[in-house]
């Protein structure tokens, strides 16, 4: 989708970037996606400004943040990218406190607090993306999840048009799972984490690192897993067990690694992967009765 000139000039007043005919492939670590424009929100203040003349203009809207849990459409997209550009200082620490733009990047964000002695998110570590991201989805691994350290989020909630705050018991974490609403935009969060010396942490990390790199794709393009686990079972387990591991369809791969990954090994398009995911969720249910919920977030169009 194209933002037309007209727009484009107000939309440059209230500090807003315009980016034309971007391609998604270039901007999500699965390497697929089809193109639009995207627009920079520099300014937060002006958020609800910039979504009232999208609105007014019939422009459809989706935020992406770093990419890495999405899978999306091909060709020119019906919609356009709305992305916070990542700011500096993206961490700011006071005592076991630390504020965090959502456009910072995960891993970054708990070295800086690793840094100086704040630990608790080892765990985290290896989980790309951002931590608006990480928010939304309560992201975790190895025992750890982002939304045990949450107290406070700033977010814009599509539902009032306005900027608010959350208080962190007032928002629910579950597994994969939030009580954000679909189109709440995360800003910024205060975290509160332990103190642990430095060397501890890292000497976790190191842990949660070689265990990742045993046992994931690491340098293959993915989003990860593709289904959450269901109660009490392992998604990665069960499609291993039906040995589809390097099945695929086209570019589109089961992971000859960890099964719960699918990768693309070249050129896959989202059709490709779609018929992979839906492919590998039939099997399963015909073999175990257990339907696959898909962990990857999918934006057709
Ligand atoms: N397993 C297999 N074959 C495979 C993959 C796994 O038999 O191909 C078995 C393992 O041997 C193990 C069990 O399945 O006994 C669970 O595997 P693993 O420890 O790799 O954990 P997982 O449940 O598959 C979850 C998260 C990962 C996270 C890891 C580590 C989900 C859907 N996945 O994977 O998160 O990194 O634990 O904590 O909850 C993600 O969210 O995208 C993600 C990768």
């Amino acid at each position: 989708m194209r933002i037309s000139d007209s727009l484009a000039a107000r939309l440059k007043e209230l500090g807003v970037e315009l980016r034309q005919g971007i391609s998604l492939t270039e901007h999500t670590s699965l390497g697929i996606g089809g193109s639009t424009d995207e627009l920079l929100l520099r300014r937060y203040d002006t958020i609800p400004e910039v979504m009232r003349l999208l609105a007014g203009a019939n422009v459809p809207h989706k935020f992406l943040g770093g990419g890495t849990n999405v899978l999306i459409a091909d060709g020119e997209l019906p919609w356009v990218m709305l992305h916070l550009p990542s700011s500096n200082p993206a961490v700011r620490i006071e005592g076991n406190i630390a504020f965090v733009e959502a456009s910072a990047d995960l891993g970054g964000m708990v070295t800086f607090c690793a840094k100086n002695n704040l630990g608790g998110m080892e765990g985290l570590i290896g989980v790309p993306g951002s931590v608006g991201g990480a928010l939304r989805m309560n992201a975790g691994a190895y025992g750890t999840q982002i939304g045990s350290y949450v107290r406070e989020v700033e977010l814009y909630r599509a539902a009032t048009g306005q900027l608010e705050k959350l208080q962190g018991n007032d928002i629910r974490f579950d597994y994969r799972h939030t009580s954000f609403a679909p189109d709440d935009v995360m800003l910024r969060v205060k975290l509160e984490l332990p103190s642990k010396p430095f060397k501890e942490i890292l000497a976790g990390i190191k842990v949660c690192n070689e265990k990742r790199r045993g046992s994931q794709p690491l340098n293959q393009k993915s989003a990860g897993c593709i289904f959450k686990n269901p109660p009490g079972g392992s998604a990665g387990r069960m499609i291993d067990e039906l040995k589809l591991k390097g099945h695929r369809v086209g570019d589109a791969m089961v992971s000859d690694r960890h099964a719960n990954f699918f990768v693309n090994t070249a050129n896959a398009s989202c059709s490709d992967m779609l018929k992979l995911i839906d492919d590998v969720r039939e099997r399963v249910r015909t073999a175990y009765g257990i339907v696959l919920e898909n962990e990857v977030i999918v934006w057709r169009n």
